[in-house]
């Protein structure tokens, strides 16, 4: 189903008590449209689970193993996830690719784990600066997008919220502009529809990723094609992120 959807990928920052406290602080301030999923660090989870209940805000995780359990020193598994209280995990962040080397490969295997183990996956795609250079951004995420979701079903598919992060944007202050973000989720969604037919990309939730911040979400978000957002650096304090939510909520004016 197509939703408005804010996500906070707290990345490897945030102690416990930091973390708690940044929780509250959005739950005190945040209820209803846009929907809001915080992906806390691994150690975090159950704390952040906890201040959560009774609230309207989800949680997810940043990444997870694709087995059950096993002797996989390091791992976490969808059943600890789930076990913490993470409905939702971000799967193929480009930060995964490119420094911990993650491969379409991996990534399909752990879309097709978690939908298994009923997480719903928030799947990263996105193309380098040099593959924009060299025009080939469409050619990048058609086969992240092929080779990410080989083997899937159509129903399953329908589960996925997709996230467009051209690398280049992530971090480095410089967001991709409304126009080339728009582009790019428009594309997704004829590759969607080129391979499951029936209009499927017009109903998968697509978010942009990459350098949001206070003085850019509102025009991304009037943008039609883009449905919310995957917010870094932003997420880690409590009022730019209830102000980047609060603008994507009247530029979606729900
Ligand atoms: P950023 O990160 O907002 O800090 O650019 C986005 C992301 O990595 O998902």
């Amino acid at each position: 189903m197509r939703e408005k959807i804010l996500v906070a990928n707290w990345k490897m920052y945030k102690t416990i008590d930091e973390g708690i406290e940044l929780a509250e602080c959005l739950k005190e301030k945040i209820n209803g449209r846009p929907k809001i999923i915080i992906c806390p660090p691994f150690t975090a989870l159950s704390n952040i689970n906890e201040v959560l209940s009774n609230s309207e805000l989800e949680l997810g995780a940043q990444n997870f193993f694709y087995e059950k359990q096993g002797a996989f020193t390091g791992e976490i598994s969808p059943i600890m996830l789930k076990d913490a209280g993470a409905k939702y995990v971000i799967i193929g962040h480009s930060e995964r690719r490119n420094i911990f080397g993650e491969a379409n490969e991996l990534i399909n295997k752990k879309l097709i784990s978690a939908i298994e183990n009923e997480i719903l996956p928030i799947f990263c795609v996105g193309e380098k600066i040099e593959d924009r250079q060299a025009g080939q951004t469409e050619n990048v995420i058609k086969r992240q997008i092929l080779e990410g979701l080989k083997n899937m079903s159509r129903e399953n598919v329908e589960k996925i919220i997709i996230a467009y992060e051209p690398v280049w944007a992530i971090g480095t202050g410089l967001n991709a502009k409304p126009e080339q973000a728009s582009e790019a989720h428009k594309f997704i969604r004829e590759t969607l529809n080129e391979m499951y037919g029936d209009k499927l990309g017009e109903n998968i939730t697509i978010l942009y990723g990459g350098s949001i911040k206070e003085d850019n979400i509102e025009d991304l978000g009037k943008m039609k094609e883009i449905d919310g957002g995957l917010v870094g650096g932003a997420s880690l304090k409590c009022d730019s992120f209830v102000t980047i939510w609060k603008k994507l909520k009247s530029a979606k004016n729900i």
